[in-house]
């Protein structure tokens, strides 16, 4: 989920050079160890967890001048937590070969109990130190280096970026599947990375790997193969970004690039974790967790929106759940017991208040859950189980994606505490990443931010699945653009905040499917158009809501889950250009923080 980067020359630049100013050039992406490995008819890997310049600091940087092949990484973590023996690059026992990885490789447990029978000892948790072991079995039966990797890489289920330095070789060996591969083609050398910032100083010719593709790359030529071997004819483009702008991969902003990360973050959430033919969830980090009820959720801000959407889908489901504020939680007044499960919502896992509610559950004797994006953080290790919502790092202070995967990952847990059916909701999250493809392929939402962006305040309104929404949808609004934004249930309105409407404030609609309560939710927009205030609908056009709006945003038809989705990455679409118009530090808000660790 984060970056490689490497490097192989023809003698004039030293691989280390290249490697540290990649590695310090994917710090934009956020990472939790790094790592390099440089050849020269041995390995050199030097690995630590923490930040680039803990590695940097320790680095014998003059001792690894003069080779010119090596690979360097920047981890997330999602298999073991961040440590200097899980950082990459791995090797296998015999330091033949040293491996990064970007992904997740899914059937790593199995091949790790037959690497184990076989006598290898594993000196990390990753579900990466298979490669390098894998390939370090073909080496040892004799197989060339390109042979032992395309072995290893025959061998592997799920998305990775990968590459590897061999001892004996002055190649680098490269494959992809579902995450991000680029080569850059020097003067000096070819280059290899995750992202192209890696190496931009150096050069603005790329070729992009594709799907299932090989790559070779030597001091004098780099070959690109398909998964059967054959050479495949490669495009040579030239970047036209600066060097600033390729650090957001051409976007002007971390949030439009976490926004359009969206539909490879929620693969990724899903993958190894549905089966589509049988229609059944398997979570494997909580294989020994025992469904009990109720189920309390404690979250603050957006995932506190998210930990709604997951209650209402319990709910649902015919599980009493409820959801908390965690700055408001009290175990001793909510009646906390031993069949109680307390899931924490966190992206971060180190939310203080989040934490401070986990813990007393805990101490209250409650069973805790840790729904988190960040794999060895607070949250994760105090609670008794841990589900990675797999978002990969986010940088913008405002939650985006990790916003929709916590939704996914709820949905996943949803369906893994309860009995009823799982069918509808695993057929509509199989098209999920697809759909959130089409909207943000398809979105008007930078011409309504244009129209409305003048607008005394900003509302927004949806009922059950959309409720959480609607609120998010506020909240978005608020924290980028600094404007009047307020989500209501869309009954409420009529309680009293109806008394703010007027036209210059504009209404969002959430309206999915064609069930009653959007029926409802299309009464109450006809209250709001009768007080002249402008209507937007953000709907999958399954009622009539859009003859009473002013302007559309679509999305495509389907449940109120996947709508629930997709509606949210409208409205995240809205506030960014709302935020847009008005100039303002979209990535990092005035008074917010990404970790807020205190009470
Ligand atoms: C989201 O845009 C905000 N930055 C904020 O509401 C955030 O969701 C909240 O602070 C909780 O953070 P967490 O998910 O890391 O616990
Ligand atoms: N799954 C691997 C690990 O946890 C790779 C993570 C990454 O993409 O950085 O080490």
């Amino acid at each position: 989920m984060c970056g490689i980067v490497g490097y192989v020359g023809n003698g004039e630049t030293d691989a280390i050079d290249v490697l540290l100013n990649g590695l310090s050039s994917l710090e934009y992406r956020g990472y939790d160890s790094t790592g390099v490995a440089v050849a020269n008819g041995a390995l050199r890997v030097h690995k630590r967890e923490g930040e680039f310049s803990a590695l940097e600091s320790t680095l014998p940087t003059e001792s690894l001048r003069g080779d010119s092949i090596g690979i360097g990484h920047t981890r997330w973590s999602t298999h073991g937590p961040p440590s200097d023996a899980n950082a990459h690059p791995h090797t296998d026992s015999e330091n033949r070969v040293a491996v990064v990885h970007n992904g997740i490789v899914e059937n790593y447990q199995a091949l790790r109990d037959e690497l184990t029978a076989e006598g290898v000892d594993f000196e990390s948790e990753t579900d990466t130190e298979v490669i390098p072991h894998l390939i370090g079995q073909a080496l040892s039966a004799g197989a060339a280096p390109e042979t032992a990797f395309r072995r290893a890489i025959d061998r592997l289920e799920g998305s990775y970026a990968v590459a590897a330095v061999f001892a004996s070789s002055d190649e680098i060996y490269a494959a992809r599947q579902e995450s991000p591969l680029v080569l850059g083609i020097g003067d000096d050398g070819y280059y290899l990375a995750s992202d192209a910032p890696a190496f931009i100083d150096y050069t603005d010719r790329v070729v992009y790997l594709e799907d299932g593709q090989f790559a070779r790359l030597s001091p004098g030529e780099f070959v690109v193969t398909d998964a059967n071997g054959t050479v495949v004819d490669t495009t040579v483009e030239t970047l036209e970004w600066d060097a600033e702008d390729a650090g957001k991969s051409g976007y002007d902003h971390y949030m439009l690039k976490e926004i359009n990360e969206q539909p490879t973050a929620l693969r990724q959430c899903l993958r190894g974790r549905v089966d589509g033919l049988s229609s059944t969830v398997e979570l494997a980090e909580l294989a020994d967790l025992e469904p009990s009820w109720p189920v309390q959720f404690v979250a603050c801000g957006t995932s506190y929106h998210a930990a709604m959407f997951g209650a209402e889908l319990l709910r649902e489901r015919g599980v009493p759940a409820q959801t908390f504020l965690a700055s408001e939680y009290d175990a001793d007044r909510v009646l906390v017991g031993e069949s109680t499960l307390v899931v924490g919502v966190t992206q971060s896992g180190e939310t203080a208040d989040t934490m401070r509610a986990l813990r007393e559950a805990n101490r209250a004797g409650a069973r805790t859950v840790a729904v988190t994006n960040t794999v060895g953080s607070s949250a994760a290790r105090e609670c008794d189980h841990a589900l990675y919502i797999r978002a990969g790092p986010e940088i913008c202070v405002a939650a985006t994606k990790t916003f929709a995967s916590q939704q996914v990952a709820l949905t996943l847990l949803a369906c893994r505490l309860s009995d009823a059916s799982t069918h509808d909701v695993v057929q509509a999250l199989r098209d999920v990443p697809d759909q959130v493809q089409h909207v943000l392929d398809t979105s008007r939402a930078s011409e309504i931010a244009a129209e409305y962006v003048d607008s005394d305040a900003f509302f927004f309104i949806g009922r059950g699945h959309q409720y959480p929404v609607a609120l998010e949808g506020a909240l978005k609004m608020k924290e980028i653009t600094y404007r009047h934004a307020e989500g209501f249930a869309a009954g409420e309105l009529k309680h009293g905040p109806m008394a703010l409407v007027s036209e210059e404030t504009p209404v969002f609609a959430v309206v999915i499917g064609d069930g009653e309560r959007a029926h409802k939710t299309v009464s109450n927009v006809k209250e709001v158009e009768a007080r002249d205030a402008p209507v937007v609908a953000v709907t999958d056009g399954q009622t009539d809501v859009e003859r009473y709006a002013d302007r559309v945003l679509k999305v495509p038809a389907s449940n109120d889950v996947a709508g629930a989705i997709t509606a949210n990455v409208q409205l995240q679409l809205v506030s960014y250009w709302v935020a847009n118009e008005l100039g303002r530090s979209i990535d990092k808000p005035r008074h917010l923080a990404k970790s807020v660790t205190v009470e």
